[in-house]
């Protein structure tokens, strides 16, 4: 696997590459890997010959008062992960090749309603920062394809809408959340979390589970329900950012006749924030 810096090195690659007739897939990441990048690195590999894997921490994407300092940078394990996982060119820019202007100058990418809410409400001008970096990457790399986690329920929405709003010809592909063995999803994050902080954020998916659970046994009282999950979590030790029933493709709240839903959870243990959804179809079941 080949690591390159610049936008000159990667599109020389990935030329070589197409001139071999291969389809490229791509991998977008902030990197510090586990085993839910690992798994889209993985289905890139069975869907395409060539795979593009990019590792930047995109600064815009960070709202003022959070973890951007501390997020983690593990670049040489990542690197033998990626070996491992069979990618073939790993993107690793520094801030001032993709922003070349600086952020203020940057043409920015507004994705408009799905963005809009849940993490979106609480992290102003998160998505515009995800929306942009993902143009750039995606331009740069030109794919044939992309996979993202579902684990980013909302950001898998925001993408699939700004490839299909900006007519880019790119299949988007959404990996299942990978987990540890008690039900909680696998994040960069977990590892800020201390040895008790761990052993309760499963909490969080059990709460998804519960809820799923009443909304297939045939409640709709969709507000009441999102009032108890946001107290089954504050007494599990969490702090909720927000606990929402949506309509899973549309991402607007939940209706009575609608059939695919999807709950999504954001809460705070300690400083650390985390996610996770859990989306079903009532028509599977009937
Ligand atoms: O999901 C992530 O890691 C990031 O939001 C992404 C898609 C790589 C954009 O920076």
């Amino acid at each position: 696997m080949n690591t390159v810096k610049t936008v000159r090195e990667l599109r020389a690659a990935v030329a070589r590459a197409r001139s071999e007739g291969k389809r490229i897939g791509f991998v977008p990441t902030m990197g510090n890997l586990h085993a839910g990048h690992i798994a889209l690195v993985g289905k890139a590999s069975q869907r395409a010959d060539f795979v593009v894997t990019s590792i930047f921490v995109n600064p815009l994407q960070f709202g003022p008062n959070e973890d951007l300092a501390k997020y983690p940078r593990t670049l040489v394990a990542d690197q033998e992960k990626l070996v491992a996982a069979g990618c073939h060119l790993l993107f690793h820019p520094n801030v001032e090749e993709m922003y070349p202007d600086g952020m203020q100058g940057q043409t920015r990418v507004n994705v408009p309603l799905v963005s809009e809410g849940l993490c979106g409400g609480s992290r102003p001008g998160h998505f515009e920062g995800v929306a942009t970096v993902v143009s750039k990457l995606f331009n740069m790399v030109q794919p044939d394809l992309a996979v993202f986690g579902e684990k980013d329920f909302q950001q898998l929405a925001v993408i699939r809408k700004l490839v299909r709003d900006l007519n880019m010809p790119i299949q988007i592909i959404g990996e299942p959340t990978a987990r540890a063995e008690d039900g909680l999803a696998l994040s960069s994050r977990n590892g800020f979390l201390d040895d008790a902080q761990r052993a309760v954020a499963p909490a969080l998916y059990r709460t998804l589970q519960q809820l799923a659970g009443a909304i297939r046994q045939g409640r709709r009282d969709f507000t009441a329900l999102e009032q108890e999950g946001r107290e089954e979590l504050t007494k599990a030790g969490f702090r909720p950012d927000y606990l929402e029933v949506r309509e899973a493709l549309s991402l607007r709240p939940a209706g009575l006749q609608d059939q695919q839903l999807v709950i999504l959870g954001a809460a705070f243990m300690g400083n650390t924030r985390l996610i996770d959804n859990l989306a079903f179809n009532l028509e599977a079941q009937a």
